[in-house]
Parts: structure tokens; C-alpha cells; sequence
């Protein structure tokens, strides 16, 4: 259901779906990320940017030639130079101990992907790297404020300390905030929020 045709439907107009002012969660802890940071779903480019703008050197990927086309086109008005890839996150490699961070900001995936993925985003980063990641809860189905409405793609603390077994965390909560991103994330919302770091493993 949420494909790239989805996606690039969603993401075809002027206007940026969630904005361009980045996640919050994000600009509250950016001082511990280093580069290269990779984005997984970076959509329409607001973190990205935002992240380039503090000097760090920024990998963006996403499903979405639309969106990550609306990215390049905010880093230029920005000034900033962010490289972006339009990928299947279900079938991506990173390269292994590569990057200094990963953010991943709503970027919510079936459990079939993350089970591929996630272990492939501990051996991505580098010793001491750090993973972020805001994403809705499962307690977010019951709300109308944004997010799929598909349990198996939400998050809880559980899932987090088991599909990322070899993170050590820093910060791991789930928490329920005012979200007001753009038109496609508006209101109280449930959320996890995860910071770890990379162990030798
Ligand atoms: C809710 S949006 C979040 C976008 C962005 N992270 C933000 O916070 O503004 C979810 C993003 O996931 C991307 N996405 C969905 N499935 C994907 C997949 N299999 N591989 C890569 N990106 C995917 C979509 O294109 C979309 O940009």
C-alpha cells in the first residue's frame, strides 16, 4: 500500500508535506552525529538539510524520485550540497563501518524490511556511531494526527531493543508530543524516540 507510487503521488505538488523546518527530536540532539550521516527515507529533504547546514556531510535515500527531487531543490535554495539516492530501502546495502550516524525520522517500514535492513544499520556504522530514530508507536493507531495505519510498521521500545540488538542505547523512550510537521503531521501524537550507539560486535 505505501509504494513508491504512494509516495510520489503524495509528494506531487509545490508544497512540502512535512515542511521544511526539520523534526524536532532531531535539532534537539543533532550535536552527537557525525559524518557521513545517512538518512533512510530522507522524503522531501528538510533534514538533510538541516543537517548540512551544520556542516555535516549528508547520504539521503528514499523510495521517492519526487520527494528526494523536492530535497535537491531545498538544499540549493539553502546552499548546502546533499547527495541523494533513490532506493528500496527493502533490498539496500550500505556500505559496512562507513557512516558516523543514521538518522531515521518517520521512516516507518514493514517488519519484513526492517528484519533485513536493521542488521545491515548496525554493521553500517562505525564504532562509536550513532543511530537516531523518532518514529509513531503502535499506541498511534489510535489517533488521526499522522502515520501508517498499519501496526506491523509502528514501533515500540520493544521492537527497538530487539531489532537493534547490537546498539547501545542512549536514550529510548516512547512519549506522547505535539507533532506539527508540515500538513502531514499535525497534533498530539505517540511516539518512540531512540539514540544508540555502536559497540564493537
Ligand atoms: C512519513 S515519510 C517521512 C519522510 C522524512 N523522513 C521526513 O521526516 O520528512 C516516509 C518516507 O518513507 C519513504 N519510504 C517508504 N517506503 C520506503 C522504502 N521501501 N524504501 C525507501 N524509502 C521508503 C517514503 O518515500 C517517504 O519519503
Amino acid at each position: 500500500m505505501y509504494d513508491q507510487k504512494f509516495w510520489n503521488e503524495r509528494y506531487a505538488r509545490d508544497e512540502y508535506l512535512y515542511g521544511t523546518n526539520p523534526n524536532s527530536f532531531l535539532v534537539e540532539h543533532a550535536e552527537l552525529l557525525t559524518s557521513p550521516v545517512l538518512s533512510l527515507s530522507e522524503g522531501e529533504g528538510r533534514n538533510a538539510v538541516y543537517l548540512a547546514l551544520r556542516g555535516l556531510k549528508v547520504h539521503a535515500v528514499d523510495i521517492s524520485e519526487v520527494g528526494l527531487a523536492k530535497a535537491q531543490a531545498l538544499a540549493k535554495l539553502k546552499g548546502v550540497e546533499i547527495q541523494t539516492e533513490v532506493a528500496d530501502l527493502s533490498n539496500y546495502k550500505p556500505k559496512k563501518n562507513y557512516h558516523g550516524s543514521v538518522i531515521s525520522i518517520s521512516a516507518h517500514l514493514p517488519s519484513a524490511i526492517r528484519n533485513k535492513l536493521y542488521p545491515l544499520i548496525e554493521q553500517c556504522l562505525k564504532l562509536d556511531g550513532i543511530l537516531l530514530l523518532e518514529a509513531y508507536s503502535e499506541n498511534q493507531l489510535a489517533r488521526n494526527t499522522g502515520g501508517p495505519k498499519d501496526a506491523d510498521m509502528l514501533m515500540t521500545v520493544d521492537k527497538l531493543k530487539r531489532e537493534f540488538p547490537n546498539l547501545e542505547p542512549i536514550l529510548m523512550r516512547e512519549l506522547e508530543r505535539e507533532v506539527r510537521e508540515g500538513e502531514g503531521h499535525v497534533g498530539m501524537a505517540s511516539v518512540v524516540q531512540f539514540i544508540a550507539r555502536k559497540k564493537s560486535m
